[in-house]
């Protein structure tokens, strides 16, 4: 008897749909042969499918089993598989119906038959629902995940056994309901916030630019000025994520399994801070099946990059490419994957190796040259695509004694919102979500100045040397400085607030 059940592969961060053809013949019994490109975890399937159908009191067909996972062509890992091949075995040997239209299939097995997590849940959703199945059956405890999907009936499985009983309709299983799960609709929760950040105003108006626009940040300063401080409190003035970015994060961290299994959807914005010995491709991706990198990890979100200048000059230098065109390309033999890389990189460093360079109270014990050499760790190409370049100074002992706490990042984040709510009106239609995200064409359209702007700019370019690129930068992160005081158009005002975040870089 030849049943057919589909399940899913994935491929980068997408879901292809996969038929599981199992033939249940005569023959030699015992023998399972799998064929399809499968891969060491689904050739090992062998011994945990036949050990779940025994412990879930369900009889292994005295046959033989030849098993094709198809398209042929396509290379398939992992356990996800289990499921469905045991689900064909026993549709095989009459002990299942043999069809199941409009349904689709995946979780591992252990031995005694449980149905375990598998990677990436959310993309097979998505994958499933556009290809007009209706029944997804899911591990329980990816069930929440698989219902954010919408329009899909998810059925939460937790055996084979409690599987076998739903689908000979002795025992059905109910499906999952999302309404029931608080943690779609609570208040996300910061891990540091603005208020506690004493003095440094300026770099805090800086933050709240680059939030604002999502553009990239560099803070320069000694020790103990504040600049990691500030940086992990970004998260809590950065703007909710519409549920759109919410779903493009979730896909990637569940294809990386790391969703946690209580937080089906990434709510905050990512923030990943990468020690500076990561190497090429755990910032940008890679490996055999390739996997996203930090890039990634942190898209719609920010990349930390604390200790700017002690990351490896030819690792930065592959963030060149991503910060340009927001996504990562991966080659490979088998084909080119994507994955989105749309973040906001947020880098802080000290000025000098002994980190006093420029400090008032401190003497700095480095030569010129060293300070030079310090400098040029970071490229001048990587320094051009950073927009805000911003000085984090000592602060004074009155500041940091006082009582008076700052702003809170709720008032912040509350502007930075409306901000990007202009640029949101100003994008409808589009692919784009914020200034940062502009090209040549749409600065044009957008970043509109005035004469006295035009003068100024002009007058900029020459002075400051600026390239094409910053240029662009400069114009559109004048945009987002317009945003911010609820300006349709640019002002000079607001074009020289933009110039100065790029002369402090020139120095
Ligand atoms: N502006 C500030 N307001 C309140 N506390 C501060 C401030 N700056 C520094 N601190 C205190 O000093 C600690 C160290 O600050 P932080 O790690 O941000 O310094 P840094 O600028 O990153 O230094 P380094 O260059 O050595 O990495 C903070 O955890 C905090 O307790
Ligand atoms: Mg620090």
């Amino acid at each position: 008897m030849l049943a057919k059940i589909t399940s899913c592969a994935l491929v980068g961060l997408n879901g292809t749909l996969v038929d599981v053809e199992v033939d249940v013949h005569p023959g030699q019994v015992g023998v399972i042969d799998i064929v399809g490109l499968p891969d060491a975890a689904i050739q090992e399937s062998r011994q945990r499918v036949r050990s779940a159908i025994h412990n879930a009191n369900l009889s292994f067909p005295q046959k033989r089993i030849t098993i094709n996972l198809a398209p042929a062509d396509l290379h398939k890992e992992g356990p996800a598989y289990d499921l469905p091949i045991a689900v064909g075995i026993l549709a095989g040997g009459n002990q299942l119906p043999l069809d199941h239209p409009g349904s689709l299939f995946v979780g591992e097995l252990s031995l005694d038959g449980t149905v375990r997590h598998v990677n990436g849940i959310i993309s097979m959703a998505s994958v499933a629902r556009e290809a007009g199945i209706e029944t997804l059956y899911v591990p329980e405890v990816d069930a929440p995940e698989a219902a954010l999907v919408p329009d899909l009936t998810v059925i939460p499985v937790r055996s084979l056994g409690q599987l076998a009983m739903h689908l000979n309709n002795l025992l059905p299983i109910e499906p999952y309901d999302l309404s029931a799960n608080p943690l779609v609709n609570s208040e996300p929760e910061y891990a540091a916030d603005f208020s506690e950040v004493r003095g440094q105003e300026h770099v805090k108006r800086a933050l709240e630019v680059a939030a604002a626009g999502g553009h990239c940040v560099l803070m320069t300063g000694p020790p103990g000025a504040g600049k990691t401080l500030l940086a992990r409190s970004m998260p809590s003035i950065l703007p909710r994520m519409t549920i759109e970015e919410a779903l493009e994060v979730t896909k990637i961290y569940s294809v990386c399994g790391m969703l946690p299994p209580e937080q089906p959807l990434v709510r905050v914005r990512p923030f990943r801070s990468p020690h500076h010995t990561i190497s090429q491709a755990g910032l940008v991706g890679g490996g055999h099946w390739p996997r996203p990198g930090e890039v990634s990890l942190a898209h719609r979100g920010v990349l930390f990059l604390d200790e700017f200048s002690e990351f490896g000059m030819r690792t930065l230098e592959v963030l060149r490419q991503p910060l340009e065109d927001k996504v990562v390309t991966i080659s490979r033999a088998s084909g080119a994957l994507s994955f989105p890389a749309n973040f906001m990189l947020v880098a802080a460093r000290n000025p000098c190796p002994c980190g006093y360079h420029g400090d008032s109270a401190h003497e700095c014990t480095c030569s010129a040259g060293m300070v030079e050499g310090y400098r040029k760790r970071v490229s001048g190409p990587l320094m051009d695509r950073i927009d805000i370049h911003v000085e984090v100074p000592r602060v004074d002992y009155e500041k940091l004694a006082g009582n008076t706490l700052g702003e809170t990042s709720a008032a912040v984040r509350a502007r930075v919102e409306a901000a990007r709510e202009r640029q949101r009106a100003r994008f409808a239609g589009t692919s784009l979500y914020c200034n940062a995200d502009m090209g040549p064409a749409q600065v044009r359209q957008f970043c509109e100045l005035d004469d006295a702007g035009r003068g100024l700019i002009k007058a900029a370019m020459r002075q400051l040397g600026l390239s094409a690129r910053a240029y662009h930068r400069v114009l559109k992160l004048a945009r987002t400085i317009a945003d911010l005081a609820g300006e349709e158009g640019i002002q000079a005002a607001h074009l020289a607030e933009a110039l100065q975040y790029r002369r402090r870089g020139g120095e």
